[in-house]
């Protein structure tokens, strides 16, 4: 079971299907087709969406591959995509930039750009052309040119504008808060197939009780394999609810990164004691 707003609205899916990819799940059974498909691979960057989800009592928002996320990597985030975007009948100010700065022609990677901006705009302090650089490189243009997709980058940045997910800030950290303690994830019956523990105890238990499953951290290499796979999937175990595993720590000479931490996250945790390991793993992958 897996619960997330879906913008604002409270969703919750039953389907344990380890494969289904959030990208499959947007097109497919919400009829979401903003978001696009290019190399289903997790290279181009068209089918960028926004994940949001609670840090320290505010919102923090990260961009996604939705070709590479399994559905369950959704559980108390809120999913935006390119259709959110538009309040009361006008453009987001991302996407008035975007037209304003003539940053698209053919359009196809325009919905994952855009999404890349948006949480840069969040991000951001004024503009810093570096930052700019590494908040679209995920991001592929065959036509427009990135010129002009700085310059909207840069008007973003340099005049940032409250919208309606900053004005509605309060409200949705209480609704995703009430979410995680509303929805027990626990493993369950056989026919659940994503099992996704919230502690190390039932990770232990359920990985004791189905050895043949795989641990799913992410998903780029597994959600390939198995979106690409004719046999049906394994059962899978996603480690992203289990907290522990989202620590990091130093002691003595050691520095610990739990195994939950996306790559982006241990950057920003090594970047004072490794500054050049730090730069290293902005190239990864
Ligand atoms: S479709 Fe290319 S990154 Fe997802
Ligand atoms: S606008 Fe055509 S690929 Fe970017």
């Amino acid at each position: 079971m897996t619960a997330f707003l879906l913008n604002d609205t409270r969703v919750v899916e039953r389907d344990g299907d380890p494969a289904l990819t959030v990208l499959q799940y947007l097109r497919q059974r919400k009829r979401r087709t903003g978001t696009k498909e290019g190399c289903g691979s997790g290279d181009c960057g068209a089918c960028t969406v926004v994940l949001g989800r609670v840090e320290q009592g505010r919102m923090c928002y990260e961009t996604a591959s939705a070709c590479l996320t399994p559905l369950s990597a959704l559980q108390g985030k809120q999913v935006i995509t390119i259709e959110d975007l538009r309040q009361d009948g006008e453009l987001h100010p991302v996407q008035q930039a975007v037209v304003d700065l003539h940053a698209s022609q053919c359009g196809f990677c325009t919905p994952g750009m855009v999404m890349s901006l948006f949480v840069l705009q969040k991000q951001c302090s004024g503009w810093d052309r570096q930052q700019a650089e590494q908040a679209l490189a995920g991001n592929l243009c065959r036509c427009t040119g990135y010129r002009p997709i700085m310059d909207a980058a840069r008007q973003l940045c340099e005049h940032p504008i409250a919208d309606s997910f900053t004005r509605q800030e309060a409200r949705t950290v209480a609704r995703l808060n009430a979410l995680a303690s509303e929805v027990a994830v626990e493993p369950s019956g056989e026919e659940q197939r994503c099992f996704m523990p919230t502690s190390l105890e039932q990770l232990v238990a359920c990985y004791l009780r189905y050895p043949q499953a795989r641990l799913l951290a992410g998903g780029t290499d597994l959600m390939l394999d198995m979106a690409q796979a004719v046999a049906a999937p394994p059962p899978t175990i996603a480690l992203e609810q289990v907290e522990k595993l989202r620590n990091a720590y130093t002691d003595n000479n050691h520095i610990h990164l739990g195994a939950g931490l996306t790559i982006t996250q241990c950057e920003q945790r090594l970047h004072a004691a490794l500054p050049a390991f730090a730069q290293v793993l902005q190239r990864f992958a």
